[in-house]
Formats: C-alpha cells, structure tokens, sequence
C-alpha cells in the first residue's frame, strides 16, 4: 500500500516537471473590418485586431494557447490552426460546419490546444467562406525551452507569408462566383507579408525589407497562405537550405527555388554570403493547369544587407532579380517536392487498415432545368464543381459533424464516402462527359481509433488536369511516394520511401499525377480532408475522416466546451 502511494506519487511529480517549463498563452483576437490601402485603393478587409496580415503568434513546442476570438465584422467566421494536430481537442480545429458552427457577428468563442512534439512552422487562418484572405497569421513553434534547433542557431528569424490581393472584397468575389456557375475572378496581386511590393503600382515605398548582415546565417519561415495558387519563390543570387516543413525538421537540402502550395509552410536557412547590396526575394504563380487564366503579376520583398553601400540601397539601384520558372514548370516543382526526406529513419506504419484509393479533380455539371443561364456561365452553358471519389462534399448548415458525430445525431451526414472510385477509368487520360458530373454529398469515412490508412490520391483530368494542395486536418503524414499518370500499383508499390519519407500536413498531388501518404488514426474526432485551393473547397474536393474513439480518457475525445457555439 505504502510502495503504492510512493510511486503514484513520483509519478504526479515527474508529470509536474515536464510540463513545468510549458507555458499556456493568452491573446484575444478581434474579427473586425479594417480599411487596408493597396494597389493604390483603399477598402475594408476582415482583419484580426486590425492587423494585416494578423498576429505573429510564437511559442515553445509543449505551450498551451488561449485565444479568444471576437467577432466584430459582419460575416460569420471561424479560425483554423493550420496543421496543430489537436490531440483530443477537435472542437478547436475550426472549420465552420465540420468542428463546430461559425461565430456569429457579434459572438466569441475560445480556442484551447496544446503545441505537442511539432515544431517550425505553422499558421492559422479564417475557415469560412473566403474569409482568409485577409485573416489570417503565422504561428511559430520554437523547440521545448532548453532544446535547441536540429541546426546551426540562426541569427535573425524572418517569417514570410505569401498572400493574395483583390481589388474587391474577397467575399463577394467568390458570392458571385457561386451565383453564376463560373470560376472566380484571379486575384490583383500577390502579396509579402501583406504587401505587394516594387512591381505594382503605388507599392514600392511599402515592399517588406528584410535586413541582413555579411556573413550571418538567419532562418526565413515562409508560409503560402495565398488563396488559389500555388508559388515559386527565390532570393536572387543566394541558395536556400531547406530545415523544416509544415512543422516537422527534414533532412536539410539545398535549392534555389520553392515551390509551396497553399497550406504548406517551408522553414530555409539563408546565408548572406554575396556581395553587400540589395536582393529581391521574389515569389510567382506555379500554374500547373492548362489553358486556366492564373494571376501572372510578382510579389517582392527586398533582402538588405546593412553593410551594402549607400548608395546600393538607394531607390534608384534596382535590387537584383532572380530568374523565376516558367509559370508551368512542372519539372522544377517536382524537382522541389520529390528532395523532401525526414532526418532520419522513421517508423512508417506497414501493416494497412484501410487500403484506400480518392480521386481528387474538379467536374462540370449541366445546367439544372428551368435555372437561368445567368446561374450557368462555366464552360458551354455549365456550373464548375468537384469532388473527391466523384462524391462533392456539401457541408451541414444545422449543426457540426463532430456535434452531429458527439450527440449521434442522425441525418446530418453518412458514413459510406467509398473506399475506391465508384466506377474505374483512365483518370488522366480523356475521360468520357458521362463522367464529369458527381453526386453531391456529406460522406465520412470511418475509421477506429489506432487503425492505420494508406490513401491514394489520383488527380483527375477531368476538366483540367492541374496540381492539388491536399490538407488533412488533424493529422501528420507520410508522404510515401507521387508520380504522373495513373497510380499502378505493380509498377509504383517499389518506389515507396518507407525508410524516411517526409511529415506533412499538405501534399502536392502533381498535375495528371498521384501521391501517396501514411499515417495512423490516433486522434479522435471529425477530420475534415480538402484541397487547399479555396475555390475548390467551395465546389466541393473535400471530404473527411471520422475517427472512433479508443479505449479511456487518453484516447477519447474531450467534452465541447461550454462556449461553443451554436448553430
Ligand atoms: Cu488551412 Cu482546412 O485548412
């Protein structure tokens, strides 16, 4: 008895130290509309604490984070914590309809999560309508207090996000979009870290400086937080040595190009070893799909050595300019996507659960009888859609799955999202008109706690063939392999890393290509799945997992907080 109460004992104070140097983080974030000047107009943009882009939030890997959302502004919204697992916690995931019901004008709502084993770089952003646009942060995870980074100790630390501009309010750039059936306008520019930079018109005496010093070696976080596209970026002149990914340490590698998709955040050391002037760090579309107008204009910032010369740092020396890719250079992007290693050997799950095989692509349906043609202006008289496995994801409007899922309320969602496509084509090949058109639906795919997934994802030609940024809520996984054409498996099962793939929360599925990822389901809740290209979420290439819970408190799925809010 007394042997007993010891080691309970030493055991409540080992818990106590290793979560005593773990901090818990207070913010308040107000939704409110903001006026924002770029592009030589200004315009009211949904912002947090009136910041664009929002808060930095930094903390230690193990930290706990409160933030307490307001919403000032007069569209719904709810924030995402991009690629945070949320252990347990999935009524603070985010995604309006899947994880809880949206903030209403005038509503608040907290989100609680703790950092657990991931660090780099990671960022949160508005899940509702069209909404991140402008609302949206980076969120850096430094290691444990007392560990230090897999790497030389950087100097400096800079964090880039990549965004996207409209010259209108984005939310009514993607209502008429739904009303006509058609694709939604390009963007006007691309932005820095907000700003557009020296190329655009009334830009240049904001474009972000980012300040160097000879010799020194700073770690640059860069985040694509662009809406629909994804990106090239280079610094001119300097090789960049790629650390980290969506908040897992990678085997370092050296490029002088990134390419990132929407979602995907990329941590590189830069050393300023060139002769002391002005660099542009530049970033452009990587527009995969052919034929699809893209926004074809350049953001910059410029990298400043303190030491250049005055004169070299006068506006009229132009910084230099790196020599971008082409808009459609597939080969540089995969190029990029295929160096990713994990540091070392990992334990890649290998005995599979669920064998399953998605098709992600987008579709065209015929214009519905008796509507307007002012409702069908996609190509030929249609209304673009999506799907994944040809169902299109509709989200609930009554309530949350998970809330659904938690209450076992029926009605609100199936659990029959199929395993493999229901009918089997040559999906990168021609594919019949018969096919364009899926079925809309809200399919989950069940899985039980501890069960592990393999998942195909085949890209479709449908339409287009193009590049998908596909993210998983709730979840890290491995990327085992991708390739063009269609998956096969007695040709493609040998080219499978097991022995260190890379950890990722977002997968490049390349154009008339397939990837394949891993992981274990060991996290309950509602997980929703979905190209991170928001103008496909919204025809629906999307869908989600739920997930069981296991056995005791650990592997349960906490009680929603008191403060969630209603439908
Ligand atoms: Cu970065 Cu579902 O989102």
């Amino acid at each position: 008895m007394g042997g007993l109460s010891i080691s309970l004992c030493s055991c409540f104070i080992l818990l106590l130290l290793s979560t005593a140097n773990a901090k818990v983080h207070y913010h308040d974030f107000v939704v409110q509309a903001t006026p924002v000047k770029r592009l030589c107009k200004t315009q009211n943009a949904i912002t947090v604490n009136g910041m664009f882009p929002g808060p930095t939030l930094e903390v230690n890997n193990g930290d706990t984070l409160v933030v307490n959302v307001v919403n000032r502004a007069q569209y719904n919204v709810t924030i995402h914590w991009h690629g945070v697992r949320q252990i347990r916690t999935g009524w603070a995931d985010g995604p309006e309809f899947v994880t809880q019901c949206p903030i209403r004008p005038g509503g608040s709502y907290t989100y609680r999560f703790t950092i657990r084993g991931q660090e780099g770089t990671l960022w949160w952003h508005a899940h509702s309508s069209w909404l991140r646009a402008t609302v949206y942060g980076a969120l850096i995870i430094r290691p444990k207090q007392g560990d230090s980074y897999p790497f030389q100790k950087p100097k400096r630390e800079t964090a880039l996000l990549l965004g996207e501009w409209w010259n209108a309010d984005p939310i009514a750039v993607i209502r008429q979009a739904t009303r006509t059936g058609a694709a939604p306008n390009v963007s006007d520019a691309y932005t820095i870290n907000g700003q557009p930079g020296d190329l655009y018109n009334c830009s240049s005496k904001d474009t972000l400086i980012v300040p160097v010093d000879s010799g020194e070696t700073n770690l640059v976080r860069v985040v694509n937080a662009a809406l629909n596209q994804q990106l090239f970026l280079k610094i001119a002149n300097h090789k960049l040595t790629v650390v980290a990914a969506d908040a897992s340490y990678v085997k370092p590698f050296t490029t002088s190009v990134l390419m990132l998709g929407p979602g995907q955040t990329t941590d590189i050391l830069i050393t300023a070893d060139q002769p002391p002037a002005r660099y542009y760090i530049a970033a452009r579309a990587y527009a995969s799909a052919q034929g699809a107008p893209f926004d074809n204009t350049t953001t910059t910032a410029i990298l400043e050595y303190k030491s250049a010369p005055c004169p070299a740092k006068g506006a009229n020396v132009k910084p230099v300019m790196p020599r971008m890719p082409a808009f459609n250079d597939t080969a540089t992007a995969t190029a990029f996507t295929t160096s990713f290693r994990s540091p070392g050997r990992v334990e890649v799950p290998t005995k599979i659960d669920h064998n399953l095989f998605f098709t992600v692509g987008l579709g065209l349906n015929n214009c519905p009888p008796g509507a307007s043609s002012s409702t069908c202006q996609g190509p030929n008289g249609t209304r673009f859609t999506a799907s994944m496995n040809n169902v299109s994801f509709v989200l609930p409007s009554t309530l949350s799955l998970l809330q659904a899922h938690q209450q076992r309320m029926p009605g609100v969602f199936t659990t029959d999202f199929p395993a493999s496509p229901p009918v089997r084509f040559d999906y990168t090949g021609n594919v019949s008109r018969s096919l364009w058109q899926p079925v809309p639906g809200t399919k989950l795919y069940k899985v039980r706690y501890g069960e592990t997934v393999q998942l195909v994802l085949q890209g479709t030609s449908i339409f287009t063939a193009e590049n998908h940024p596909i993210h998983l809520h709730g979840y890290d996984f491995y990327i085992l392999a991708e390739g063009f054409g269609n998956f096969n498996p007695s040709r493609d099962l040998g080219k499978f890393n097991l022995i260190d793939p890379p950890l990722r929360n977002t997968a490049s599925v390349p154009v008339g290509g397939w990837t394949v990822i891993r992981f274990l389901a060991d996290n309950p809740g509602v997980w929703l799945m979905h190209c991170h290209l928001d103008v496909h979420i919204g025809w629906g290439l999307a869908t989600a997992f739920l997930v069981d819970n296991g056995v005791g408190e650990l592997e349960t799925l906490e009680a929603p907080p008191p403060d969630l809010p209603a439908c």
